[in-house]
């Protein structure tokens, strides 16, 4: 063959995930963000049953991923197991998951709408629609970009008979929504049985009262947090690692989005919404509806099992003045204020910010 020839053979502008998103068959959703989650269309998925859509926002930059997938009315998903990681959430519906290691017991619990868990990194799963009459829609994040592309070899990934006990060595409680609180508003545990109702704690540095609990699930590198702020409120700016995927629990807002000293990017956002921040862009998050706004973030990060400065969330409660990455206040474009008021003016509310503004001072 001649040598040109071989060039062309063995190189391309495809990662090993693009290659494997494209033989999945499936839709793909890419750019900036996702109205509605509940509402996006899905196709027949050949791999896992049911049917899904990939979802791959921009702010990932590649490092993780995500989908949608369906369980028909009565029905169920393939089992599987992966050498990626996975947090899912359920979308709507309710349904069960049944676990088990190869060659182990299998274990079921329940799950519903609001309901977030993770299966263990190569543990066997599978999923089933607990109603007959509805479809029940999950959505997964994952880090197969990364694990695909590093080790770009399906075997190892998708048929590999290893037994990782230090995931998950069939403890019977695993899924039972016990934990363990540590510090740092940290809940580790593998079951969430609702994130709307979840308590939440006072995360008073990200600023307007805001409350929040970080969760580590599964013994993962990714992991994942709640974020709640009240009506007429809005948080302090900052950014950190891509790939926290930001989906919207309950209220009515919008986010700011810029990259330092470029143009701002918006993002109007309802139940259902979600959106990705890119890569140390700056995000704001604002509340102009009449209840407060509450999001859930699964993203890299994980406090227990750290991976890399590249992914990380340093520095994201301390001001860029210190060296960190938060905007306070004091020392954010005035226009943000002006625009956030305008916005609860045409609404027919008021900002309820000046206690938080006073305390800068
Ligand atoms: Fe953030």
């Amino acid at each position: 063959m001649p040598e040109s020839e071989v060039s062309q053979a063995v190189f391309s502008d495809l990662t090993s995930y693009d290659k494997w998103l494209e033989e999945e068959g499936l839709p793909v959703i890419r750019g900036f963000h996702i109205t509605d989650l509940k509402d996006v269309a899905v196709a027949p998925w050949r791999r896992k049953g049911g049917a899904g859509t990939y979802v791959n926002l921009d702010g990932t930059g590649g490092t993780n991923d995500a989908y949608v997938v369906e369980i028909p009315p009565g029905g169920n998903l393939k089992p599987e197991k992966y050498l990626f990681e996975e947090v899912i959430f359920v979308l709507s519906g309710r349904g069960a998951t049944t676990i088990w290691n190869e060659g182990g017991k299998k274990q079921n619990f329940e799950w519903q709408a609001g309901s977030l868990f993770s299966p263990p990194l190569n543990a066997w799963r599978q999923h089933f629609n607990g109603q007959g009459d509805q479809p029940a829609r999950l959505l997964a994040v994952t880090t197969a970009p990364l694990v695909i592309n590093l080790f770009h070899n399906r075997e190892l990934i998708f048929h590999n008979p290893m037994v990782l006990k230090d995931r998950y060595a069939g403890e019977p409680d695993y899924f039972s929504s016990s934990g363990k609180a540590h510090p740092g508003r940290v809940w580790e545990s593998n079951f969430i049985p609702d994130v709307a109702s979840f308590k939440l704690q006072d995360m008073l540095r990200r600023g307007a009262g805001g409350t929040s609990i970080n969760f580590e699930l599964a013994n993962n590198t990714m992991c994942a947090h709640i974020s709640e702020f009240p009506v007429g409120t809005y948080k302090k700016a900052h950014r950190h690692a891509a790939g926290a995927h930001i989906v919207l629990i309950s209220g009515e807002g919008y986010s700011i989005l810029w990259k330092d000293g470029q143009t701002k990017t918006r993002v109007d956002w309802h139940t259902g919404s979600l959106f990705v921040p890119p890569d140390m862009w700056f995000h704001q998050h604002f509340n102009v509806g009449r209840e407060p706004a509450r999001y859930l973030a699964v993203r890299w990060g994980s406090q227990k099992f750290r991976v890399s400065g590249v992914l990380s969330m340093a520095g994201v409660e301390d001001s860029v003045k210190a060296g960190g990455n938060q905007i306070e206040y004091e020392d954010e474009d005035p226009e943000i204020r002006r625009i956030f008021e305008a916005e609860l003016a045409k609404r027919g509310a008021e900002s309820k910010m000046a206690p938080f503004f006073s305390k800068q001072r």
